[in-house]
């Protein structure tokens, strides 16, 4: 996200915010399991939308998106060329669509924020490896979280990753410290160079969520202030994972069913 926070310091959360944070983890990434079964040909991104709205409210918790600085709708789906903060509607999705599903929920006032890529039906070779690399760049992000480490270290392992894996790193969007709020300090860089930016610290909660595209990195915002495509049409991928820094390394607050990393 664009930080934009009044906050200046990076928040250190106490060892007993780790169970609350945990908990508002695995609900968002339950709810990604659940969409993982709904992504088909046919149906629409706003149907998608409204059942996770639904299934969120259910579970006692808020969708964090809705209203947030205005975004209009509960989640955020991105399809294809479409970066991030792809807005659910009519759009219906078609065999070959590849799409990114994030969810944030607000628990027991604690945010939990994860996104996953999806593929309607089949998709091409090149989508399929774009999908990987970037699965695999936010794991070099996550290995290299652990205290004594700095920020500038995470991404410089995702740029590095990517690069030679000839895609590209979106630069224009970040990953944030989150907590009690959606977005906090830091801006946490998919790309970089070792040892720049703070320190890694016991108690920093923040997301990981690097955005790679197919050609070149640039993006641009559409007309709706939100959705955010790629300049050159070519697709764009994005996982995100939610973690916290422990006396050891991280936790990921966000794993999937059966995910171990
Ligand atoms: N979940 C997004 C993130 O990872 C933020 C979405 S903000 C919204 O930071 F307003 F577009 F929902
Ligand atoms: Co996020
Ligand atoms: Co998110």
């Amino acid at each position: 996200m664009d930080g934009g926070s009044e906050q200046r310091q990076i928040t250190i959360h106490k060892p007993e915010d780790f169970a609350p944070m945990r908990a508002a983890g695995a609900l968002a990434a339950e709810v990604l399991d659940m969409v993982g079964a709904l992504v088909r040909p046919g149906i629409s991104t706003g149907e998608i939308d409204r059942i996770c709205h639904d299934y969120i409210v259910a579970r006692g918790a808020i969708p964090a998106p809705l209203n947030y600085r205005g975004f209009p709708k509960s989640t955020c789906i991105s399809i294809n060329h479409v970066v991030c903060h792809g807005i659910p509607g009519d759009r219906v999705l078609m065999d070959g669509d590849i799409l990114n599903i994030d969810i944030t929920v607000i628990l027991d006032g604690w945010h939990g924020d994860s996104s996953r890529m999806y593929v309607a039906g089949t998709a091409p070779t090149k989508a399929r490896r774009l999908i990987d690399v970037t699965y695999n760049s936010l794991l070099e992000g996550i290995r290299a979280a652990r205290p004594g480490a700095h920020f500038g270290d995470i991404g410089h392992a995702i740029q590095t990753y990517v690069e030679g894996q000839r895609f590209s790193v979106v630069r224009d969007f970040c990953g944030h410290g989150i907590g009690r709020h959606f977005h906090e300090p830091p801006n946490v860089l998919h790309f970089g160079r070792k040892g720049d930016g703070p320190e890694l610290r016991p108690g920093m909660f923040f997301t990981i969520e690097p955005m790679v595209n197919a050609g070149r990195p640039e993006v641009k915002v559409l007309d709706d202030g939100w959705t955010a495509v790629t300049r050159d049409r070519s697709l764009s991928a994005q996982f995100e994972h939610m973690i916290g820094i422990t006396e050891t390394g991280c936790e990921v607050f966000t794993l999937a069913a059966g995910e171990t990393i």
